[in-house]
């Protein structure tokens, strides 16, 4: 921790040279570079950006950029000059530029708390077989037989913090379930006070991840640092734990028993995606931390969608007590029953249109690029908005009325890279199955076992970076039934 203090205003200083450097190697294509002002190396416009994302106005702010400079332009964000850019073809060029020239490399904030060897940091090579033992685990023909599973933390979930309650806030504890159903399917760590432990560390590091990265005492950004480093020394016990537990089992291993087990390769027949400890933690945490807020983001919208418009909450209710009817009371739910929740998911989608959880993505620049017509230079950053292309009215028309039948299996396909809540190409995120049978589950048990509604009609969110609602969007609750 002392070590942590007096290493920082280095790193802070390096980084602050190392940006004006940058400015610097800019200056080769003095007539090629987009258009836009840098600001001051390191901070530049960073505050701005967040303070347009703590009041959830980032369209406005490329509003504003697009507006005075057109639509790509440059800004120093998070310790690098950045393009910043948007549309189809920005996510196209985005999700599918080689990988080895335009990488994930993250902000220093979030490649500091979450690790070096995590995916977003990881290209070529390394991505593909760090990617692959992930996938192994969350592809769908493994994850089927979870659902059951997923469904019984749902019914535990309701029966602890639902019923028998008044009023609840619908965010923070949607964010525990999903935290809960992560660690029990991906970490094979059941309910208990381990898994109690762990969430504070993970909601620590989630508010630091995009915070400007001075690490003084209070600031969000030390938070989640410290935050990381009481977290790892438990990963690395939990790991062990599993090894050991794995050696003495292996003829009856099962590699897809939890994905830190099938990460740990032991019973793969071939050492393919073998990977080291340092990457198996810094990968724990990444699926930790894109899986479990982005997932309790679309829950909660939801909730709150299901409350203010009666037409979706009628048909959504018609459609899953159908399936609620041809089960005995209290049977699980199975894969087969989430596949016929066609119409929920469409809702869903359209949710995912208009709130996307992840309404950013950085890249960085390890050569000069070229992108409509302009020059990135090496070392630069781009800026990627999807949600200002889920609002473009040429793609969607009327974008900002909420309408599921933009997803109907015949109505007109959005073109190539207009839909991209869960990005698209190589880096397309791999958990959209788990977030999928969470998010329909959930569903299901809310509406066929409780009622409720806003308790504040219009109360607000900001972004920090993810939404986050000012009372934790509180409702008032009413049970359904009353004996399981
Ligand atoms: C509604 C829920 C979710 C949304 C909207 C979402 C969205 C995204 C997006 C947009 C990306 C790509 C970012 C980029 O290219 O810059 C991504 C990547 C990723 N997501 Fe998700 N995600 C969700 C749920 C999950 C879940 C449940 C998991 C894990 C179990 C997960 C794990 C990951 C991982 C590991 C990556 C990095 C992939 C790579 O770099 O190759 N996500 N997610
Ligand atoms: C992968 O790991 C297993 C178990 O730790 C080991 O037996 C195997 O030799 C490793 N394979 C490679 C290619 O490193
Ligand atoms: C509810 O959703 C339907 C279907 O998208 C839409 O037509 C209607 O205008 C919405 N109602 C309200 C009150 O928002």
């Amino acid at each position: 921790m002392e070590f942590e203090l007096f290493i920082t205003p280095l790193l802070f200083l390096m980084l602050f040279l190392f940006s004006i450097f940058l400015l610097f190697r800019g200056k080769k294509y003095p007539d090629r570079l987009p258009p836009g002002s840098l600001g001051l190396p390191v901070i530049g416009q960073s505050l701005d950006l967040l303070k347009a994302l703590k009041a959830d106005k980032v369209d406005k702010w490329f509003l504003k950029g697009i507006t005075k400079h057109g639509p790509i332009w440059k800004a120093s964000l998070f310790g690098y000059p950045t393009v910043v850019v948007h549309g189809p073809t920005a996510n196209k060029f985005i999700y599918t530029y080689d990988g080895n020239i335009l990488t994930s490399t993250q902000p220093p904030s979030i490649s500091r708390i979450m690790g070096p060897k995590n995916l977003f940091e990881l290209a070529g090579h390394d991505h593909k077989r760090v990617r692959a033992a992930l996938a192994s685990f969350l592809k769908l023909e493994v994850l089927k037989q979870y659902a059951t599973k997923v469904d019984q933390e749902i019914q535990h979930h309701l029966q602890t913090h639902w019923h028998g309650k008044h009023e609840v806030q619908v965010q923070p504890l949607i964010k525990t379930l999903t935290f809960n159903v992560i660690c029990s399917l991906l970490f094979g760590i059941e309910k208990g006070t381990k898994r109690d432990k762990l969430l504070p560390h993970f909601q620590h590091m989630m508010e630091g991840l995009l915070a400007i990265p001075i690490n003084l005492p209070f600031t969000q950004f030390s938070r989640g640092i410290i935050a990381r480093s009481k977290l790892v020394p438990m990963l690395i016990d939990l790991i062990c734990e599993k090894r050991e537990a794995l050696e003495e089992q292996k003829q009856e291993a099962n590699p897809h028993k939890d994905l830190i087990t099938s990460l740990l390769g032991i019973g793969n027949d071939d050492g393919s995606t073998n990977l080291s400890d340092e990457e198996i933690i810094d990968n724990i945490i990444l699926v930790m931390i894109a899986g479990y807020d982005t997932t309790s983001i679309l829950l909660t919208f939801l909730v709150r969608l299901l409350a203010t418009n009666e037409s979706i909450y009628t048909t959504i209710i018609c459609e899953q007590e159908e399936i609620a009817k041809s089960k005995a009371p209290g049977e699980a739910l199975t894969w087969e029953d989430l596949t016929k929740m066609k119409y929920t998911w469409r809702v869903a989608s359209e949710m995912l249109r208009i709130n996307s959880p992840v309404s950013l993505s950085f890249r960085r620049a390890m050569q000069d690029i070229e992108y409509g017509g302009f020059i990135i230079p090496k070392g630069w950053q781009v800026l990627l908005s999807q949600s200002m292309t889920h609002m473009n009215n040429d793609i969607f028309q009327d974008p900002t009325v909420f309408d599921p039948t933009r997803f109907e299996k015949h109505a007109p396909q959005p073109p190539p890279f207009s839909f991209v809540p869960f990005g698209a190409g190589p880096r397309m995120c791999p958990g959209i199955e788990l977030a999928k049978m969470e998010t329909l589950a959930m569903m299901h048990r809310l509406v066929t076992q409780l009622t409720w509604e806003l308790v504040k009609k219009d109360e607000s969110f900001k972004r920090n970076p993810m939404p986050e609602f000012d009372q934790g969007l509180l409702v008032r609750i009413k049970s359904n039934i009353y004996a399981i």
